[in-house]
C-alpha cells in the first residue's frame, strides 16, 4: 500500500463551488501554502460536476484541480461522490432515495440521503468510482481514498425490507431459531412466514420487540459495510495500492463502527468538540473518542479527517477558540495517534448551509486573519514533527465501551429509564477520566478486542455478553490481568436473552467470586454510601463516598469485601470487592460511583502496574499522553494543558524537547493551553 512519511495537514476543499472563478482557485494554491497544507480532500459532494448527464464523466477539471495542487507539493485525498446524488439520478431512479421509519420516501434533498440496497444507486456509484480510478487510480498525487462521507442512517424501503429478511433467514435459518432468539411468543409476535418481519418501523407507540431493534442495526451495520467494500472494489482494479478510509464519527450510535476495522485499510474520523462550553469532562471525553477510532486498529496511525479550525456553525452555541486551543486541540489529535490535522473546511462558500462553518479562508479572502494565521503556526510544527509520523500509540490498559452492549442497554426498560442507555456512556468516561488524568495510554474496545495485550481491562455495565467474550476475559484474568467490572454485568447473551440460573452469566460469577442478586435504582434525592473496610489496603482513599442511581446487591463466594454500603436494607453488604482468579485478580464495583472514587481507584491501579506515561506528579487538567517509533525505540511524550491558566511539572530526567532537541530537566513551566514534546531515548 501506497504511503506518506509526513504528518498530514490539509482538509475539505470544495473546488466545485467555485469553477466559474479561476482567480479564486488560483489563490487557493498560494494560500495553501502559506497555511502550510500538504493535502486536500477533494470531491466528497461533487457527483453533479463528475457526470453531469446519466453516463457522460466530465474529470478534466478535477485534473486540473489534482495538477495544480501536485506541482505545488500538496497531495490529493480523492473521494468517491455517494455522499450525495444529482437531481438527474433522483428524478430518474427514485429508488436511490431512502424512506424513512414512517414510511415515506424522502425527496431528493439534502445529502447523505440514499438507499443502502439499491441495485441501481449501487451501480452507478461502481461505475463513477471506477471512472475515478481509471483516471486519477495511479496518479503520483492520489494517497488516500476517501470513501463516500460520514455513512449513516437507515432506509426502510421495500428493498431493505427485503434485504433485511435475507439477512435474518442467512443468521436463524429457520423461523423456529429467529422466533426464540426475539422471543417473539410475547405478545404474540411469532413469524409464521419470513415475509411478516419488517424493520422497526414507527409503531403505535409500544416499544418494539428489542432484538428486532438490534438485529435491524446489526443489519444496517452490515449493509453499511458491504456497500463501503463494493464501493472499494469499484476501485481496485485501476487502483490496487492506493489506501481507502472513510470519515467515521466517534460516538455516533448508528452503526457498530467495530465492523469497519477491515474494510477500512486507514481509520479517520471527523472530530467537533465544543471547546470552552464549562464542561470540565470535555479534553478527556474528546480524548476518548480519539482512543476509540484508534482502538479500531489499534497498531497503527489514525487521521483526524475533519475538525474545525474555528466556530462549528451547527453547534448549538458557535464559541470561537480562543487563543492557543486551535494548536492544542491539534496536536491532542496527533499525541493520541493521528498523523494529520484536517479539516473542515478550506474557504468559507458564500451560499448554502455551511456559509458560517468555520474555515481557514474566511469571506474575507485573507491570509491575515487570526484563524488562518493559528493554522499555518500548525502546518509550520506538523512540517518540523514529520518523525512522528508513522508511530504507534502502545497501551497497556483498555477501557470496553461495546455499541452493540450500548444498544441493548438503550432498548430495555428497567433501571433509570429517564437515563440515556441507562448512564453507559457517563459510565465509560468515569472509567476513563482516571486514565486521562494519571496520563496513561488507553485503549478503548469493544468486547471483540484481543485482551492479551493488557495488564488492566474496565469493564463498565458489560451487560450483554456475546458468545465467548466471558471465556476471553477469564483467559485474561488467569493469565494475570487485572479486571475491573461493575454492576449489571453478564445479564443476557447476544439475543439480549436474559440467562438462567444466576448472574453474571457465562461463568463470569467464578470470575468475580459473586452472584448478582437484586439491583436498586435511587431516584435523584436518595443517597447511599460506600464504606472502605479498615482492613481492605485501601490507602489514601477516602473513608467513604456517596454512592446513588444504581446499587447492585450481591453474594459474594470467593470474593474478598473491601467496601460496604452504608444504609438502607442492605447496608453492610458488599458494595467493592476483589477476587483472586488465576494469576490475575478480578474487581467488582456493586454501585455508581462519584468520580472521585475512579479517580482513588484507577489511579491507584495504574500507578501500581507501572502505566503512567511520565514518572510525575500532573496537575488538574494537565494530561500525557506517548506515541512510540517502532522502529528506533523512541517515545514522544505530548504534555497537555487544559487549563486557561499556566501548569508547571517536576520533570523526571532523561528527556529532550523533541522540537528543539535542549534537555528538559526541573520543572516544565507550560502556558495556559500550552503543550510541550518531549523526547525518551530507548534505556
Ligand atoms: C461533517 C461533514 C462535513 C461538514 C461538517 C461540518 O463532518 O462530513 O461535510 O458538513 O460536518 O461540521
Ligand atoms: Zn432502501
Amino acid at each position: 500500500m501506497k504511503q506518506w512519511n509526513v504528518l498530514l495537514h490539509g482538509g475539505d476543499y470544495n473546488p466545485g463551488q467555485w469553477l466559474d472563478c479561476p482567480d479564486i482557485l488560483r489563490e487557493d494554491v498560494r494560500l495553501m501554502k502559506l497555511a502550510g497544507w500538504n493535502a486536500v480532500s477533494v470531491g466528497i459532494f461533487d457527483w453533479e460536476r463528475l457526470e453531469p448527464e446519466e453516463g457522460r464523466y466530465d474529470f478534466d477539471w478535477l485534473a486540473e484541480i489534482i495538477d495544480n495542487l501536485y506541482a505545488e507539493g500538496i497531495y490529493t485525498v480523492l473521494a468517491t461522490p455517494s455522499g450525495a446524488r444529482p437531481g438527474w439520478m433522483a428524478e430518474k431512479y427514485p429508488e436511490v432515495l431512502r424512506v424513512q421509519a414512517d414510511g415515506r420516501r424522502i425527496l431528493f434533498s439534502g445529502r447523505h440521503n440514499h438507499c443502502l440496497t439499491s441495485p441501481v444507486y449501487r451501480e452507478k456509484v461502481r461505475l463513477i468510482n471506477r471512472a475515478l480510478a481509471e483516471r486519477f487510480g495511479r496518479h503520483p498525487a492520489v494517497i488516500l481514498w476517501h470513501i463516500s462521507n460520514e455513512y449513516g442512517g437507515d432506509c426502510h424501503c421495500e428493498l431493505c425490507q427485503a434485504a433485511y429478511r435475507a439477512w435474518l433467514q442467512k443468521k436463524y435459518g429457520t423461523l423456529e431459531a429467529l422466533n426464540h432468539a426475539h422471543w417473539s411468543a410475547f405478545w404474540s409476535h411469532s413469524y409464521s412466514s419470513w415475509e411478516q418481519i419488517s424493520s422497526p418501523m414507527t409503531s403505535i407507540g409500544e416499544t418494539y420487540h428489542h432484538m428486532n431493534v438490534i438485529d435491524w442495526k446489526r443489519f444496517t451495520t452490515d449493509q453499511t459495510v458491504s456497500f463501503m467494500q463494493a464501493e472499494k472494489d469499484a476501485l481496485r482494479e485501476f487502483s490496487p495500492d492506493v489506501p481507502v478510509t472513510t470519515n467515521l464519527m466517534s460516538f455516533y450510535d448508528g452503526l457498530n463502527y467495530g465492523k469497519f476495522r477491515d474494510v477500512c485499510d486507514v481509520i479517520s474520523w471527523d472530530n467537533y468538540p465544543t471547546w470552552h462550553n464549562g464542561d470540565e469532562t470535555l479534553p478527556a471525553s474528546t480524548a476518548m473518542a480519539h482512543d476509540w477510532m484508534r482502538s479500531l486498529k489499534p497498531d497503527q496511525p489514525f487521521l483526524m479527517m475533519e475538525s474545525s479550525p474555528s466556530a462549528t456553525n451547527w453547534q448549538s452555541v458557535c464559541k470561537l477558540r480562543r487563543p492557543g486551543m486551535h494548536m492544542l486541540s491539534s496536536m491532542q489529535a496527533v499525541a493520541h495517534g493521528s498523523d494529520s490535522v484536517q479539516y473542515f473546511q478550506w474557504r468559507k462558500g458564500r451560499g448554502g448551509a455551511e456559509k458560517f462553518h468555520g474555515a481557514v479562508v474566511d469571506h474575507d479572502c485573507s491570509a491575515e486573519h487570526r484563524v488562518f494565521r493559528e493554522v499555518a503556526e500548525v502546518g509550520e510544527r506538523l512540517q518540523s514533527l514529520s518523525a512522528l509520523a508513522g508511530s504507534v500509540f502502545p497501551s497497556r490498559a483498555a477501557v470496553i465501551h461495546d455499541v452493540e452492549n450500548r444498544w441493548a442497554l438503550g432498548e430495555i426498560q428497567a433501571l433509570h429509564n429517564t437515563k440515556h442507555q441507562k448512564g453507559y456512556m457517563e459510565d465509560i468516561l468515569s472509567a476513563y477520566r482516571p486514565f486521562f488524568r494519571e496520563g496513561v495510554n488507553v485503549d478503548v474496545v469493544d468486547e471483540e478486542a484481543d485482551f492479551t495485550r493488557y495488564k488492566l481491562v474496565v469493564a463498565p455495565m458489560l451487560y450483554m455478553l456475546r458468545a465467548g467474550i466471558a471465556e476471553k476475559l477469564a483467559r485474561f484474568v488467569e493469565n494475570g490481568g487485572v479486571l475491573v467490572g461493575t454492576y449489571w454485568t453478564g445479564v443476557v447473551d447476544e439475543s439480549d436473552l436474559c440467562f438462567l440460573g444466576g448472574t453474571p452469566g457465562q461463568g463470569l460469577d467464578g470470575v468475580f467470586g459473586l452472584r448478582q442478586t437484586e439491583i436498586d435504582a435511587l431516584y435523584p434525592d436518595d443517597k447511599n454510601t460506600v464504606r472502605i473496610l479498615p482492613d481492605a489496603g485501601l490507602h489514601g482513599f477516602a473513608p467513604e463516598y456517596a454512592s446513588g442511581d444504581l446499587c447492585q446487591l450481591v453474594e459474594t463466594t470467593t470474593a474478598r469485601t473491601l467496601a460496604v454500603y452504608g444504609s438502607d436494607f442492605y447496608a453492610g453488604t458488599p458494595a467493592l470487592t476483589v477476587n483472586s482468579f488465576g494469576n490475575g485478580r478480578a474487581y467488582y464495583v456493586a454501585a455508581r460511583m462519584p468520580q472521585s472514587f475512579y479517580d482513588d481507584f484507577l489511579g491507584m491501579l495504574c500507578r501500581e502496574l507501572g502505566l503512567k506515561n511520565l514518572d510525575a506528579a500532573l496537575p488538574k487538567d494537565v494530561t500525557v499522553s506517548m506515541r512510540r517509533d517502532e522502529k528506533t525505540g523512541r517515545e514522544f511524550l505530548f504534555v497537555q494543558n487544559f487549563s486557561d491558566a499556566p501548569a508547571e511539572i517536576a520533570l523526571p530526567g532523561g528527556l529532550t524537547d523533541a522540537e528543539t532537541g535542549e534537555p528538559s530537566t526541573g520543572t516544565l513551566c507550560l502556558p495556559g493551553y500550552g503543550l510541550r514534546i518531549l523526547l525518551r531515548e530507548p534505556c
